[in-house]
């Protein structure tokens, strides 16, 4: 129910007018994102890559309202590719379509898609797109397909584990190649499409990291590029230790090289887990997102884990 409730306040425009207006609110987003500036996220990243962790940098947005408002965050993407390039961090890029106008036009969104991906490609760079609520799943998926059959190998898509759709894409994206990040799922989707049960998402999950491994293997095993930036084909996103232990023994079963795996986690959760994993030589990629956006994005994370919401309000009265 807590779950729900968040979900419901990442989509009410009055809770966040109330909630982004209140000046604590920053002080508890500022776990979860690196900054409100580029250059706070390039910094989080270089501290990162010193401890062996690569990184995914996103730009806070979403579900963008105008035409302008989707192409001014096209080109904010764009520079931040420049950035990246510029500052020599091993990172690559995550967007999300509603961010460059995916429910406004879906041509210009197309075309944003386009030209990000073609500047990513002149800098060597990858674009990983996030995987929305379950609405934009089909569209998502055709964007990505239409990208690669004009020939843009540089993009690799989400694939969320409750959906019961996602066996089925996963073997359809498998035999062609393209790089999947797994993870459960973060919006609130009905029963018609998603799993209700965590036992049952987690089972899909550890289905899934396989098809993705077995597939990965009967490719070659292609390994992460050795800037980091071009990931592998299965990246499995979790802080769940049962998941991750899963994965690791699933890899080890089947002879997947640790190059040709990652393991992905979001800035500020397990940070512990993000270094063991690292020092015990898996590659590892930790999602930082940053920028003035971080209203829907923290109400996610607040979601996940109600424990967050009793750390908030502790903090709030000790003040
Ligand atoms: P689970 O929720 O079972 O949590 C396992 C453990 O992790 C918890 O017991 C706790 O210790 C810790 N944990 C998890 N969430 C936490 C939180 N918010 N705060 C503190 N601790 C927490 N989703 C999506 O729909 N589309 C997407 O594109 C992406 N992209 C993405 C990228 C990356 C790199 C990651 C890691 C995750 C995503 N997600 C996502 C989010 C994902 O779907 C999921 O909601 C979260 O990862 C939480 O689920 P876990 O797999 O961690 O398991």
């Amino acid at each position: 129910m807590i779950r729900s409730f968040f979900i419901y306040l990442s989509k009410a425009g009055w809770a966040r007018k109330f909630i982004t207006g209140w000046g604590f609110a920053w002080n508890l987003a500022s776990r979860f994102v690196a900054g409100e500036k580029l250059t706070d996220a390039i910094q989080v990243i270089r501290m990162l890559n010193a401890k062996g962790i690569n990184a995914t940098l996103d730009h806070l947005g979403e579900h963008t309202d105008s035409l302008a408002a989707s192409q001014a965050a096209a080109k904010d993407i764009i520079e931040a590719l420049d950035a990246i390039q510029k500052s020599g961090i091993r990172s690559n890029v995550s967007i999300k379509l509603t961010q460059i106008g995916l429910k406004i036009d879906h041509k210009a969104c197309a075309e944003n898609l386009r030209a990000i991906l073609a500047h990513a490609r002149e800098l060597g760079n990858f674009i990983r797109i996030d995987m929305e609520e379950a609405a934009v799943t089909q569209v998502t998926l055709d964007l990505l397909m239409q990208m690669r059959q004009e020939g843009f190998e540089n993009v690799g898509i989400v694939i969320q584990s409750y959906l019961y759709r996602s066996e089925s894409d996963v073997q359809n994206l498998d035999s062609k190649g393209i790089t999947v990040r797994l993870c459960k799922g973060a919006y609130k989707e009905p029963a018609e499409v998603a799993y209700p049960k965590k036992q049952d998402v987690d089972a899909s999950f550890d289905r899934i990291a396989a098809l993705l491994m077995k597939g990965s293997i009967a490719l070659g095993a292609p390994a992460i590029s050795a800037d980091g930036r071009i990931p592998p084909i299965p990246c499995i996103a979790t802080h769940d230790l049962q998941r991750i232990q899963n994965a690791k023994e699933t890899a080890a079963k089947l002879g997947l090289p640790k190059d040709a795996l990652e393991f992905q986690m979001l800035y500020g959760i397990r940070r512990d887990l993000q270094e063991q994993l690292a020092a015990d030589g898996y590659y590892v990629r930790v999602y930082v997102p940053y920028g003035t956006e971080w209203y829907p994005y923290n109400m996610r994370r607040l979601a996940e884990r109600p424990a967050n919401v009793w750390f908030i309000f502790s903090n709030f009265f000790r003040r």
